[in-house]
């Protein structure tokens, strides 16, 4: 299991725990930044996550910008992911349950660094319920 992880400035502290909270669970982290707090733009960390999501270079992503609307908004532009945001642990287990979201987005700005690991915890242990929403999730990607 590989997780990368993406956040702009505003996410720089919580994705650094997030990734030492990782390891220490044996899990493999790819660190697509930012690299600091200097000001900087949420698609440029966005755009790479994703491309490695639908090359199969990692499993599943998580990224954080300060509302989560800009990596939502980014990454949802890449037919391969699937980018759900979620702001509380019962979100956190639906995206995970009814979307297979592959990517958890959470907004650094309106959530407690706890409530970003347990949603964190949540979405990990969840699975995909499939059924239904197997049948909805199907119908996401742009038919042509
Ligand atoms: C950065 O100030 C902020 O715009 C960004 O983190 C995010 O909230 C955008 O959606």
């Amino acid at each position: 299991m590989k997780i990368g992880l993406a956040g702009d400035h505003a996410a720089f502290e919580y994705k650094g725990k997030l990734i030492k909270y990782l390891a220490k669970q044996g899990i493999e982290t790819v660190d697509f930044g930012a690299y600091s707090e200097e000001s900087c733009d949420y698609a440029d960390f966005a755009h790479p996550l994703a491309e490695a999501l639908e090359k199969g270079e990692i499993d599943l992503g998580i990224a954080i910008c300060g509302t989560g609307n800009g990596m939502a908004i980014t990454l949802n532009k890449h037919q391969g992911v699937r980018a759900g945001l979620a702001w509380g642990t019962e979100i956190a287990r639906l995206v995970k349950a009814h979307n297979n979201a592959n990517v958890l987005v959470m907004p650094a700005r309106f959530i407690s660094y706890r409530m970003a690991l347990s949603c964190v915890k949540t979405w990990l242990a969840t699975s995909f319920e499939g059924g239904r929403h197997e049948r909805r999730i199907a119908k996401i990607p742009i038919q042509k």
